[in-house]
């Protein structure tokens, strides 16, 4: 894995941006995209260049069940305003949170990355070491599927609703194995509350109890981190 220290979340996102540009350049099509607070100076970065990428793709790694692509909550939502309205792709796959078949919406996705093979993948991280919303215990080897959202992942994204009450219970996730496919992975993960699941991912054993520890299994990963994320190392 390779490790790059910044000073602060500008530093971060264009330190993204670069390796996205550089893709670009060498022909990658397919963008992984994730939602969190760790991404959004990276989009910031994206938006205010004048990369062309209308002629690719992106796959986004998850969104809530029961929410819809208009509701301010979803991941849809985010994707837009941050990224999406201002710079578009030309298509952008998100999973379905209002799908009635969830079975049916877990083979679509699926197929919609076998299609669609990503050359580079963007993650934030949980505290507990999550990606996507791949909660400890999932396979390394899993597909898209339905999770149970943890109560310190429930609690930590609170923060983004009026009410802890109204976080959703339930998500769609692409699978740790979808993740691992792509040709190259970015890690944004900033502050105090990311140090320990950062030293789990990189130093830690290879456990489904943390997630992210999937990651060293993989030959491309680039984790960018500030001090305090980088502080147990
Ligand atoms: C959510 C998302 C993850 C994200 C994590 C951390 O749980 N499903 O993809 O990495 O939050 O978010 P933040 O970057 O806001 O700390």
């Amino acid at each position: 894995m390779k490790i790059i220290q910044v000073k602060d979340q500008v530093a971060g996102g264009q330190e993204g941006f670069e390796i996205f540009k550089a893709g670009l350049a060498s022909g990658a099509q397919v963008f992984g995209l994730a939602t969190g607070s760790s991404p959004i100076k990276f989009y910031e970065a994206l938006v205010a260049s004048d990369l062309d990428f209308t002629d690719a793709t992106s796959v986004n790694l998850d969104e809530y069940v029961g929410l819809s692509a208009d509701d301010e909550q979803s991941y849809h939502y985010f994707m837009k305003q941050h990224l999406f309205d201002k710079k578009p792709f030309a298509k952008s796959f998100l999973p379905n949170g209002l799908a009635s078949d969830i079975q049916a919406e877990l083979k679509r996705y699926d197929q919609v990355i076998a299609e669609h093979p990503v050359d580079i993948q963007i993650l934030g991280i949980g505290q507990n070491g999550h990606i996507g919303f791949n909660e400890p215990g999932a396979a390394f080897d899993s597909n898209t599927q339905e999770v149970q959202l943890t109560e310190s992942t429930i609690k930590a994204n609170a923060r983004f609703f009026e009410n802890e009450a109204d976080v959703p219970t339930k998500a769609i996730s692409m699978g740790i194995g979808s993740i691992l496919k792509a040709k190259k992975i970015v890690l944004f993960a900033y502050g105090e509350s990311k140090a320990q699941a950062i030293k789990a991912t990189i130093e830690g054993p290879q456990t489904t109890d943390v997630p992210a520890s999937a990651l060293q299994l993989h030959d491309d990963v680039t984790i960018i981190v500030d001090a305090a994320a980088a502080s147990q190392l």
